[in-house]
């Protein structure tokens, strides 16, 4: 090193570019989570003047303290966004008292139908998550309007809607949350479909641990996670479970981890469903989804997933996508 003379570092292994669209309750805490796992840098966007900058700089504050050198930049346009590696899209209006995600629908199908436009044409190669709800109807908005390949254009809800499973299965049984695994298929909402069978606590299926009715109490706990929370907030709806939910899925996708997780993913028959986004097994991967996965249902899972599926097509069919 010259001393007097400024040194120029030059960056040999530039990080994965991510982008987080919505800089609201949970797009900062996507971008929050994204720079404290080291996946990436971060460019987050949002229509309000300042915040998306605002919430950048101050979280790139933390880095000293976190140990993270990501750059963060915020913004009310598009052109940073350019060459996205991933894009989480979170732009949108969140569930208040009393409202269903359904509610949201067509004031959100408008807002990520402009953030989609935006952001395809700069990220070509992309891979796009989406989280604004209705979640499942707005994956398929995302990938019509995208003209992406359906392995790349994916929705978050399953990992969260499981994961608050997992909580009340640890909870109830005093064990480990590492301990448990559990599988939510179907859309996200009140039909979604919780899998006890496939829920296991260190391989053994809840089924064996836990009678019936307790069973049947955290699915409905679990189907109403989100209102249960809404309910609490009051102004908002949930984002720490959401924004961390996200994050798993972007860390599978950059890292290659060929991850299964339950995704709202584009379905070509599996499940007995065509054309239609909803929440199955998936395996993440650099490409996306990179393979659905088929269980094989009982004749009432079967019923149940038929009828979320179809919940969801009631919703596509009114943006008459
Ligand atoms: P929020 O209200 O805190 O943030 C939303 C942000 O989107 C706001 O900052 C707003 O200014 C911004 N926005 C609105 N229109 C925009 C546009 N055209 N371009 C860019 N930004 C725009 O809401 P929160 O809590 O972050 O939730 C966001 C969405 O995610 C909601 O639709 C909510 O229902 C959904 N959600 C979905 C979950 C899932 O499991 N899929 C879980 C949690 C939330
Ligand atoms: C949730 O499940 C609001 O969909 C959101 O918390």
């Amino acid at each position: 090193m010259q001393v007097g003379k400024a040194e120029v570092f030059s960056v040999t292994h530039p990080r994965p570019k991510i982008t987080v669209v919505g800089a609201g309750n949970v797009g900062a805490t996507v971008a929050q989570y994204a720079v404290e796992k080291q996946l990436g840098d971060v460019v987050l966007v949002d229509v309000i003047e300042g915040v998306p900058q605002g919430k950048a700089l101050d979280l790139a504050q933390a880095g000293p303290v976190h140990g993270f050198d990501s750059t963060l930049v915020g913004s009310n346009g598009y052109d940073e966004t350019a060459d996205s590696d991933i894009v989480v899209i979170t732009a949108g209006m969140a569930r208040k008292p009393g409202m269903t995600r359904d509610d949201l629908l067509f004031k959100n199908a408008e807002i990520v139908g402009s953030v989609v436009e935006q952001v395809a044409r700069r990220s070509r190669n992309a891979i796009l998550i989406l989280v604004t709800n209705p979640l499942d109807a707005m994956v398929q908005l995302a990938w019509k309007k995208s003209g992406f390949p359906p392995q790349r254009v994916i929705g978050m809800a399953g990992v969260l809607d499981s994961s608050r499973f997992r909580t009340f299965i640890a909870r109830e049984l005093n064990v480990s949350v590492e301990n448990v695994t559990a599988f939510v298929l179907g859309g996200h909402g009140d039909t979604m479909v919780p899998l006890p069978r496939y829920s296991t606590v260190a391989g053994i299926p809840i089924t064996d641990l836990l009678p019936k009715e307790k069973i049947d109490a955290l699915v409905t706990r679990t189907a109403n996670g989100g209102a249960e929370i809404v309910n609490f907030l009051k102004s908002g709806s949930a984002y720490y479970a959401p924004g961390a939910s996200a994050v798993e899925m972007v860390e599978a996708i950059l890292k290659d981890k060929k991850k299964i997780l339950p995704c709202a993913a584009y379905l070509d028959g599996q499940y007995g469903t065509r054309g239609l986004y909803v929440g199955v097994p998936v395996k993440l991967g650099r490409s996306g989804v990179e393979q659905i996965i088929e269980i094989k249902l009982t004749p009432d899972e079967q019923a149940a997933f038929n009828k979320s599926a179809g919940a969801v097509r009631e919703l596509v069919d009114k943006l008459k996508l």
